[in-house]
């Protein structure tokens, strides 16, 4: 059984049309045509139809940040799932930590948004992890159990669509990065809990990402780690050389 490789790119809240179209033609450069590893970037809503453009003719999938759980209505300044598929849009993050943590998103709402995604027929990179509290009092496990309930909610059918990500919220912009034991550790109870849920083949084959101050320098031992299948990038992932090199320690 094996995983392809996955490097994602959350771009979050930074970057110009000029700088968002240039950043992703040199990603598109870096990634090619190949599928020996999958790409994705997920920029800022208003950037994604540039974004788009200058992804052509390469393997990289475009992604958004977040939308609201319902196809429709009166939700002033939400975005839908189905609107962004309407964009191109293939990949939604889901309960990133500045969502749960500066936005007050909770499980019981990302459970619906998770829903909202996978029915709408896109893959979700669901995102999860500890804050430094919770770790230094020993309640990363059980944390890491309370989020993973989400899961519940994805269909059989839906499990292909799935990507988890373990981000350690005192590792997120902070320079300090898990270690890859520690990563390797958090990984194998995700997927132990996702097997629980969703079943032992599902988990087997459900793409795991790392995040948390992810760099080129760090990027091969994490890699290394048994389940560690890939890394979803923040600061690193807005210069084309840094994404461009992290993706070489992915697949060369
Ligand atoms: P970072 O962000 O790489 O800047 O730590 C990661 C993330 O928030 O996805």
């Amino acid at each position: 059984m094996t995983r392809t490789p996955y490097v994602a790119g959350n771009w979050k809240m930074h970057g110009t049309r000029r700088k968002a179209a240039a950043l992703a033609r040199a990603v598109a450069a870096a990634q090619g045509d190949t599928t020996a590893r999958r790409c994705t970037v997920f920029p800022t809503f208003v950037h994604l139809d540039i974004v788009r453009r200058n992804l052509r003719d390469s393997t990289v999938r475009l992604g958004a940040q977040n939308c609201h759980p319902e196809p429709e209505g009166a939700y002033t300044g939400e975005i839908s799932a189905p609107m962004l598929r309407d964009v191109g849009v293939e990949s939604v993050l889901v309960g990133h930590s500045e969502r749960r943590h500066l936005f007050g998103e909770r499980d019981a709402f990302l459970a619906d948004k998770l829903q909202a995604v996978l029915e709408t027929g896109l893959e979700a990179v669901f995102c999860v992890g500890e804050t430094l509290e919770e770790r230094e009092s020993g309640r990363t496990f059980a944390v890491l159990e309370r989020q993973l309930g989400a899961l519940r909610r994805v269909a059989p059918d839906q499990a292909g669509r799935l990507v988890v990500a373990y981000e350690p919220v005192w590792a997120i912009g902070t320079g300090r990065t898990a270690t890859p034991a520690q990563a390797q550790e958090a990984h194998a109870e995700v997927r132990r809990l996702a097997g629980a849920i969703l079943g032992a083949d599902a988990a087997a084959t459900l793409p795991l990402l790392y995040g948390g101050s992810v760099k080129p320098g760090n990027a091969p031992d994490l890699l290394a780690q048994d389940d560690v299948d890939g890394l979803l990038v923040g600061g690193a992932s807005l210069d084309g050389d840094s994404f461009a090199d992290i993706l070489g320690a992915a697949a060369p």
